[in-house]
């Protein structure tokens, strides 16, 4: 199949993301969420299993310190809105989303009583001054044009104390489950994702943050690599958007392979490591096990300003 975002540029297949050490996204990368035909995909090739999507839930909301105001930045198609609404029962959730597409997809997956959805970006978000207790900000960061003016804009919205979580991969921790079948992803993904020492310096040089914690948190994405495979066959990320369509059908091929033969092969998943760092990379064990995946969290707290 001819997935969305193989799709969505001019010149099919034809890898776009260039530059060693650009840190960031190319522009067409960023803009790839514009793309209707991405957005329709995302939620169904983003999915994860619902006791995987709450305990994420669960471990922000943990960072709100009993406030009530949650604000999720590049909320996609909203998976994370409605589920900390569910998981925080008081509180009042806004997700700002600076492409239509993805917002009108958030209205119709994850619509919620105390959810809404507003147009916006990292670097202005329709959001008063010191009114937010916590901001998840959830495989954003790599997409941002300007990580320091987004982290001012993102400090002016929350309350001193108030929290800010990076759910993201950083470029020391590259263990995704679709680097054993898109090696080259590794490379692409190594010069797009900053490291966790530039995103913490980017955001506490640039606005009143502290490191407040650095873990990682890893949780099944697919209850088994089959259902897996039906996912990803969608193309529904923008890492994507880096191969050609031969380069996609090739490693799909390779999971196939591993599908008919019955076994996932590789090492174990990573199990949780609250605090650490992982060891092993997040691989897919088996047909018939899950399939986890693992990200960095680094929360950064609202200093009082001038602190
Ligand atoms: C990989 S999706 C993540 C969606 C959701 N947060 C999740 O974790 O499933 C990245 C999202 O970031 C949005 N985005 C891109 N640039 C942004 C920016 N400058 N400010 C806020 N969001 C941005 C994209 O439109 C897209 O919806």
């Amino acid at each position: 199949m001819t997935g969305a975002a193989g799709a969505a540029g001019p010149g099919s297949g034809v890898p776009r993301l260039v530059g060693a050490c650009q840190e960031q996204d190319a522009p067409e990368e960023r803009d790839a969420y514009q793309d209707p035909r991405l957005a329709s995909v995302y939620q169904r090739g983003n999915e994860m299993p619902a006791t995987s999507l709450r305990a994420w839930a669960e471990l922000i909301a943990g960072y709100a310190s009993g406030g009530r105001a949650v604000l999720e930045v590049g909320a996609g198609t909203g998976m994370f809105c409605a589920a900390l609404a569910e998981v925080l029962p008081d509180a009042e959730v806004t997700g700002v989303e600076p492409s239509a597409p993805m917002l009108a997809e958030a209205q119709r997956h994850n619509a919620h009583p105390r959810v809404r959805y507003l147009a916006g970006s990292a670097q202005a978000l329709p959001m008063p001054d010191a009114g937010v207790d916590l901001v998840l900000l959830s495989r954003v960061v790599h997409h941002l044009p300007d990580r320091p003016a987004a982290a001012r804009e993102l400090a002016r919205a929350l309350r001193p104390g108030g929290r800010l979580v990076i759910r993201t991969t950083v470029r020391e921790r590259l263990d995704a489950p679709v680097y054993r079948y898109w090696p080259r992803l590794l490379e692409t993904d190594a010069e797009r994702f900053p490291s966790e020492r530039q995103i913490v310096e980017d955001f506490t040089s640039a606005a009143d943050f502290a490191v407040h914690r650095v873990h990682s948190f890893s949780r099944p994405t697919a209850l088994d690599l089959r259902e897996w495979r039906e996912r990803i066959a969608g193309r529904a990320q923008s890492k994507f958007l880096a191969l050609t369509e031969a380069e996609f059908a090739a490693g799909l091929a390779r999971l196939d392979a591993e599908l008919a033969r019955g076994s996932g092969g590789g090492g174990g998943g990573v199990a949780d490591c609250g605090g650490g760092v992982a060891d092993g990379g997040a691989v897919p064990r088996g047909a018939v096990a899950p399939v986890e995946e693992r990200y960095d969290v680094i929360v950064l707290e609202r200093t009082p300003v001038g602190a």
